[in-house]
């Protein structure tokens, strides 16, 4: 998508072919920045820190992540270092086992002289695949909002309610719930997006506000209880949202508060659609709530706040008293009866095991029989 007009990627080589350039997500919307990843440890802290985030792009950036390593050292100790190190760094997403996984698979039988050639090209592979299946996510979902504006009076707009940053930002280009917002607008649906701004990072705010300003995507950044009120007077059409894992019978685990957006689009009838990539989906869970893994993370981000003061400075300021206590669950898991389809690479799918599996068979068989794989 494009920054002041040029098109970017969020993640790109420098011209040296080996040291890896991400967007640092923590200073935006003030300042655009970038940040240079040239060894294993500063892939890793960039994921940690949330330099970069969204679960596609945490794939991304950790396959890149594993060639890093293999500049160091190829050896096969390197190897398995490099992929447990990198694993450990989020533990929700699953996009980044997934990306892990396939760098191991591209690189352990090689000889160690191949390595590095291979590693980069793989990873180059990941992240341009990420790209193709997005732009097919915006294509299926494209669909759901052209029906949407066909159904509503000449001058109407469709009103799309997202949550978190699924945008470009969260992926190597296009975005997973933002491809179909992009598509409509470029064809010329008069569409506007409801932006949950999303405590306590506030991924809505300052990620996805971003994004759709700078492609001129008209939108609205509502407080995160906001969206209930608007579905009960008729403002949204449709919620699009993201993901960071959905197991095998079609529960869906995002960033913290979507669950309760699924559940007031439910009591409301409207539409509750989850747009992700395949490697999002965890074919060896079957219970979302039992097994997927919750990151929680410091308290400081909840306790307090940053953004620029009048004069042009960004400020860190503290919005909870002094000694209390503070939670910060970063995800929370929607079951599978609340959501009216995921929207795929491969189209919309009933999140059910049976539309799931008939899917993507190639997927669920190796999860079914792991050794099949090798
Ligand atoms: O904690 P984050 O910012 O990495 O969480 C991101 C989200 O929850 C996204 O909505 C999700 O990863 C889907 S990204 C296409």
């Amino acid at each position: 998508m494009k920054v002041d007009g040029k098109p970017t990627r969020t993640i790109w080589l420098e011209a040296d072919g080996l040291t890896v350039v991400v967007i640092d997500q923590t200073a935006l919307p003030h300042r655009f920045a970038t940040v240079q990843l040239a060894t294993l440890d500063e892939a890793a802290r960039a994921i940690r820190s949330m330099i970069i985030r969204g679960a596609p792009l945490i794939g991304a950036t950790a396959a890149y992540g594993m060639a890093l390593a293999m500049r160091d050292d190829a050896s096969d100790e390197a190897l398995e270092r490099a992929y447990a190190v990198l694993l450990e760094t989020r533990p929700t997403a699953i996009n980044l086992k997934w990306a892990l996984d396939e760098m191991l698979a591209a690189l352990r039988n090689r000889p160690r002289a191949e390595r590095l050639a291979a590693a980069y090209a793989r990873a180059a592979e990941i992240a341009d695949e990420d790209v193709e299946i997005n732009a097919a996510i915006g294509r299926h979902g494209l669909a759901l909002i052209d029906k949407i504006a066909a159904t509503k009076k000449p001058g109407e707009r469709v009103n799309v309610l997202t949550h978190c940053n699924a945008g470009w930002l969260a992926t190597v280009d296009w975005g997973t719930a933002t491809a179909p917002i992009y598509m409509a607008h470029d064809k010329g649906v008069n569409i506007h997006v409801f932006a949950d701004e999303t405590r306590p990072r506030n991924q809505g705010a300052s990620l996805t506000a971003w994004e759709l300003g700078q492609h001129g995507v008209p939108h609205t950044v509502i407080p995160d209880n906001t969206g209930g009120h608007l579905m009960q007077h008729g403002m949204v059409d449709l919620v699009i949202v993201g993901t960071d894992r959905v197991t095998a019978n079609g529960d869906v685990c995002n960033k913290i508060g979507t669950y309760l957006k699924a559940l007031a689009a439910k009591d409301n009838g409207v539409p509750f659609y989850v747009a992700l990539p395949s490697p999002t989906i965890d074919f060896t869970l079957s219970d979302g709530l039992a097994e997927i893994p919750i990151e929680q993370r410091a308290a400081e981000e909840v306790a307090t706040m940053t953004g620029l003061t009048a004069d042009g400075r960004i400020e860190t300021v503290r919005v909870v008293p002094k000694g209390s206590a503070v939670a910060n669950y970063g995800f929370d898991v929607t079951p599978a009866r609340l959501v009216t389809g995921l929207i795929t690479e491969r189209g919309i799918v009933a999140p059910t095991r049976a539309d799931l599996a008939a899917a993507f068979p190639e997927r669920s068989n190796v999860a079914a029989n792991p050794r099949a794989a090798e």
